[in-house]
């Protein structure tokens, strides 16, 4: 959803700002702006709704010079998509320029109150409060002191925030505070810079400082950042972390999308997350930061988690069901936070599954488990998320920047991670031996180069791509672990070609989605080899009786399915079945991508969409 830059020091701030937002792209937004301070102390502002391609036109044309400023893109909330509701947003006098990201709940009485003392508002945004509230505070208690006047302003806030703020009045000074919004910070030789996450940051430093809510820090033209907390106490030592990969794993590097990159990249990020995990106790999972003892008593598990995450949740449920014999509850975050019976044992773990460690529904739900007493885990992959932060341990998946919007290599690492975990459980609580895990973690071992020998066959994605040519509709059908894998697939084919896709679990699908089956309906079906392939053939004939186009997900060998579908998209033997979905998935991830490409759309920034959705 939006992000936020700011820059203070010794070059020009808006080539920075703009490249800056570019990479921030990803995260979804409809349009974008930037504010330079000047060393006289003008403000220059470009904004636009559109992309930052848009912005940099105008930039280009209105030269804005200055060596301090902040930057946004915007996912709109409050206020039409349009030039007026882009950020930033000033203050009356217009001296002090903000941008936002969050939602300021209270804004309409805010807004109220400082018109009836004569502010005059000019976008229909909530943002545009805060440096009214800037103002009051700047022209009164903390006159002189960007910082004082941004921490009273924001102490009248409700909701969540990640703010920059420069005024014209203090040219070299950048204040950033945040609440419930991500925001990070470094120094560097070249001066001091914020942004909504690593990736702008990538390219100018590895170390980077985080701010936990209400901080509010103050950076300067000579790269200097003085942070402060809640109660106005300086914070010596803030947490901080390096970014481990390095400013070209967030690039294109060759490919035509970092879709196309992404899904390539999924061999080496499970060779990644496998290495040096099977010790001679099992699996070594310190993160976890539990005693085997302790991990022996939980009594119950809650997943957690949203879209592709959640897909990711209810194979877990299968592997930790099968393996360590724990119940395991798989919930929709956004619907959990208002299910208010919800029961939960004396020993019951929270399984927290998100890869930008930001969705607004999982942290919420994350701590009301955690309020309930529960131990929160969480498996992510975006190094110092908020998930990461709040948890009791993380499993770091280490997939490197995912920047598509359709998450696919997060999607295949976080169910190997929620592998691991489950053969950690089931060997703290003896349901399963030593020699039992090693099976396991060697069968895992073999998952890259199976998935290596499906993208060598991506021609046969790209040629089943043509049978959605002019549909509008589409059925995935698959049963038990592989029914998720349908949910998957549909989910991926939605997101970024815009085609409706219904998943169902194959037996299900005469209860109500048959009929949607006509002449020429795409049905994909994921039937492997396993123990309900017969019950799934049974159910693609259903399909084929009512003229559906059949695309196979099969393994190889299946004469049946060869004979009967017109399209087989073929998966190799795999070693377990809960080997399957981590390898099939890879044929609908591609599926999706070419049928996208076909109709002409950006597979990574597919419209409405945001990567990160940081608001509930
Ligand atoms: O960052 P998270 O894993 O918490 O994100 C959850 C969903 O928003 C995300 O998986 C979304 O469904 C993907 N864009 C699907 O490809």
């Amino acid at each position: 959803m939006c992000g936020v830059v700011g820059y203070t020091g010794r070059k020009q701030a808006a080539a920075w700002l703009l490249d800056g937002l570019a990479t921030l792209e990803y995260r979804g937004y409809d349009s974008a702006g930037i504010q330079v301070v000047s060393s006289s102390g003008n403000l220059h502002g470009v904004k636009c709704a559109g992309r930052v391609a848009d912005l940099r036109e105008r930039a280009a044309a209105a030269n804005p010079e200055g060596t301090c400023g902040i930057g946004h893109t915007r996912w709109a909330t409050h206020g039409a998509p349009t030039d007026r509701n882009a950020h930033p947003h000033l203050d009356g006098s217009g001296r002090i320029a903000v941008v936002h990201n969050g939602i300021i709940e209270n804004f309409q009485e805010l807004k109220r109150e400082l018109m009836a003392t004569g502010h005059q508002f000019r976008s229909d945004t909530d943002t545009e409060v805060i440096p009214h509230l800037i103002q009051e505070a700047w022209e009164g208690p903390a006159k002189g002191d960007l910082a004082m006047a941004v921490r009273n302003a924001c102490d009248r806030l409700e909701g969540s925030w990640a703010v920059a703020c420069v005024c014209a009045d203090v040219p070299g000074t950048l204040v950033v505070t945040r609440k419930g919004s991500p925001l990070v910070v470094a120094s560097t030789d070249d001066g001091a810079y914020a942004a909504s996450d690593v990736m702008p940051l990538a390219d100018v430093t590895s170390h980077v400082l985080q701010l936990n809510d209400y901080d509010v820090a103050t950076l300067t033209s000579d790269g200097a950042i003085r942070i402060v907390d809640r109660d106005g106490r300086v914070v010596d030592n803030p947490t901080s972390f390096d970014i481990d990969w390095d400013a070209s794993a967030a690039k294109m590097g060759g490919y035509s999308d970092f879709m196309a990159k992404e899904i390539n990249e999924q061999p080496e990020a499970i060779e990644r997350l496998l290495k040096d995990r099977l010790g001679e106790h099992g699996i070594e999972l310190d993160e976890l930061s539990l005693s085997r003892s302790e991990l022996a008593a939980i009594d119950k598990i809650v997943i957690i988690a949203c879209g592709t995450s959640y897909h990711v949740g209810l194979i877990a449920k299968v592997a930790i069901e099968r393996w360590a014999k724990v119940p395991v509850a798989v919930e929709f975050a956004s619907e959990f936070n208002y299910n208010e019976d919800y029961l939960v044992t004396d020993h019951t773990m929270c399984l927290v599954i998100t890869q930008s460690g930001e969705t607004a529904d999982t942290l919420a739900a994350a701590r009301r488990m955690r309020g309930m007493g529960c131990t929160v885990f969480a498996i992510t992959n975006v190094l110092g998320s908020t998930a990461a932060r709040e948890a009791d341990g993380t499993l770091y998946i280490q997939a490197g920047p995912e920047v598509a919007v359709a998450s696919t290599k997060a999607y295949t690492a976080q169910m190997i991670a929620s592998y691991l975990l489950a053969l950690r459980l089931a060997y703290a609580n003896g349901r399963m031996t030593l020699a039992e895990v090693q099976k396991h973690y060697r069968d895992m071992e073999q998952v890259p180069d199976l998935m290596r020998e499906v993208l060598n066959r991506r021609w046969q994605d790209k040629q089943a791509s043509q049978r959605f040519r002019d549909k509008q509709s589409s059925l995935f059908l698959g049963r038990n672990v592989s029914s998720t894998t349908a949910y998957e697939g549909a989910l991926k084919l939605k997101e970024i070609s815009y085609l409706h896709a219904e998943a169902y679990p194959s037996g299900e699908m005469k209860h109500g989605p048959i009929s949607l089956i006509e002449g020429g309906f795409p049905v994909v079906a994921i039937v492997p080899a396993d123990h309900v392939h017969d019950k799934t053939v049974s159910n693609i004939q259903e399909c084929l009786a009512r003229g559906a186009v059949v695309i196979a997900v099969a393994t190889d060998g299946d004469e049946k399915i060869a004979k009967m579908c017109q399209e087989v998209l073929w998966v190799p033997q795999c070693p377990d079945q809960l080997i399957v979905p981590a390898v099939s998935v890879i044929h609908l991830q591609l599926l999706a991508r070419y049928v996208a490409r076909e109709r002409g759309y950006d597979v990574d920034k597919p419209r409405n969409l945001a990567k990160s959705v940081t608001v509930e």
